[in-house]
């Protein structure tokens, strides 16, 4: 009985030391490149400087894909990948940031070594960024031609992919997930490249955008649906399956296949589910393109076509734009604060009236009322007749029904509180504690109170 333990302890312990042998990185396929200038005469997005990485063991480019190293301020730079090619008239774009809230300095370092862990990391060695893939089986490294940089082991499966990574963009056939990065988060502006206050996330009741800049997310777009099985994909669609040409592509948001037992038995048939949004309809091959959230809030695709002849990269579609959600209800529309109209900055509202709109225009400071001396003041308001929040359409207008004094007594006792808007024929209260953009809305019963 004592032997028959040992000899099975041993064996158990024979297994053990044998699964430890994993593959490895051949030496022809491991690399250290180092971030050194390089000659970069071409404008690109961002009007950033850039860096190519070079080794002689491997390739960072995959046409239209390239991993490179960009700067938008001195000495911060961002390994990235772009997408473009040299001979483009039209700027190439930055769609993939590995370390945007944690830039590196001159002479820092990209390796792959033997563990298969890609790493970045300072001349004295700090890291910045890595895929902690040391010792999961990783043989080396690519850029697939759809711009998914990947480490994959002996068989190529993917131990790590840039895919499951977004940071403000999504390539054609790239996903967010319930259970994985679930968001896109907007850059703070084209020259800082951390994180800004604008994202996009999928949750359980579809996909929200969301302006978060006073601590608390507003919701002022999206995708409503209970209904896409913790997946959403950025994808292309030829219109028709069969090969008549000429024909159209779509981009879509797409859930997860569903799927659906057609048959008793093991017949189990994937069916093309229903788009969560249909973007937009292209008439050329647009698979090279992407979904950015943009610094101001935006949600806009962009699809490539080499065969232009000036400017490659169309913007394909435009979540806020005249033929899909009014141009108004972007929160950034008219900057800081202004009252819109059909597409239109029209108004400065201030207590003596609209004046007209300018860059200027600015939204009263929770610090007016917050502030030390300034805790407890008695608030007024100023009054604006048919004006809706951005955040409206996205809270049922707010909660109700409660009286207009009701409502004001909300807003008076909470000094983050900017101002509320209340609809009069429903009752319904907003209270904000940021303004924006102001919509027009026809309806004069829907009234907004500003705080000053
Ligand atoms: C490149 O590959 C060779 C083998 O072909 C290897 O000896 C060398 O160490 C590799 N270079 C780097 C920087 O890893
Ligand atoms: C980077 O390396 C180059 C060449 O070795 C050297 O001339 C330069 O001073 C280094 N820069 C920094 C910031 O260390
Ligand atoms: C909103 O911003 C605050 C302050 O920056 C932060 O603490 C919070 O986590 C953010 N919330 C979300 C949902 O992003
Ligand atoms: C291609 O498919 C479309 C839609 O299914 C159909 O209307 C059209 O007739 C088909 N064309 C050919 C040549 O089969
Ligand atoms: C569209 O373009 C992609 C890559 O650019 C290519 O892989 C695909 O085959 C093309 N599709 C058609 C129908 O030409
Ligand atoms: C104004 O809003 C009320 C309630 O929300 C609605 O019943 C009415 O039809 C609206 N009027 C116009 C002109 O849109």
């Amino acid at each position: 009985m004592k032997l028959q333990l040992e000899i099975l302890l041993a064996t158990a312990l024979a297994i053990a030391t044998v699964s430890v042998v994993i593959a490895q990185v051949p030496p022809e396929k491991q690399f250290r490149v180092l971030n050194e200038p390089s000659y970069a005469p071409y404008i690109t997005e961002y009007d950033a400087g850039y860096r190519f990485l070079s080794s002689e063991n491997q390739s960072f480019f995959t046409l239209p894909f390239q991993l490179m190293f960009y700067n938008t301020t001195p000495s911060a730079y961002v390994l990235a990948l772009r997408v473009g090619s040299r001979r483009d008239l039209d700027y190439t774009r930055w769609i993939w940031d590995a370390n945007r809230n944690n830039p590196v300095g001159d002479n820092s370092t990209l390796s792959l070594g033997r563990d298969g862990n890609l790493v970045l990391a300072e001349l004295d060695g700090q890291i910045k960024w890595q895929t902690n893939t040391a010792n999961k089986g990783v043989t080396g490294f690519k850029i697939l031609p759809n711009g998914n940089m990947v480490l994959h082991d002996k068989n190529d499966k993917f131990i790590w992919q840039s895919f499951d990574y977004p940071t403000d963009t999504l390539l054609v056939g790239q996903s967010l997930k319930l259970n994985g990065v679930n968001k896109l988060v907007s850059r703070t502006s084209d020259v800082d490249g951390s994180d800004g206050p604008y994202s996009m996330v999928l949750g359980n009741k579809g996909l929200t955008m969301y302006v978060n800049k006073t601590g608390q997310p507003l919701a002022y777009g999206g995708w409503p649906s209970e209904d896409y099985r913790g997946t959403v994909t950025f994808t292309v669609r030829r219109e028709f399956d069969n090969l008549t040409e000429p024909s159209a592509y779509e981009l879509l948001l797409e859930p997860a296949p569903q799927q659906t037992t057609t048959n008793p038995g093991n017949n189990r048939r994937l069916l093309q589910s229903r788009p969560l949004g249909i973007l937009s309809k292209v008439n050329y091959n647009c698979t090279i393109s992407y979904l950015r959230l943009g610094s101001d809030g935006s949600l806009k695709a962009f699809s490539y076509f080499p065969a232009a002849t000036y400017l490659e990269w169309e913007e394909t579609f435009a979540f806020f734009s005249r033929n899909f959600v009014r141009p108004c209800g972007l929160p950034s529309f008219c900057g800081e604060f202004g009252y819109c109209s059909r597409g239109m900055c029209v108004g400065c509202p201030t207590p003596k009236g609209l004046f007209a709109w300018s860059e200027k225009c600015s939204a009263p400071k929770t610090t007016e009322f917050c502030g030390g001396k300034n805790k407890g003041k008695t608030v007024k308001y100023y009054k604006i007749v048919g004006v809706e929040h951005f955040n409206g359409p996205y809270v049922n207008d707010g909660q109700g029904p409660v009286s207009v004094n009701e409502c004001k007594a909300k807003c008076d006792r909470d000094c983050k509180c900017l101002g509320y808007f209340y609809k009069e024929k429903d009752k319904k209260c907003l209270v904000a504690p940021l303004l924006g953009t102001l919509i027009k809305d026809a309806n004069t019963s829907s009234i907004g109170y500003i705080k000053y």
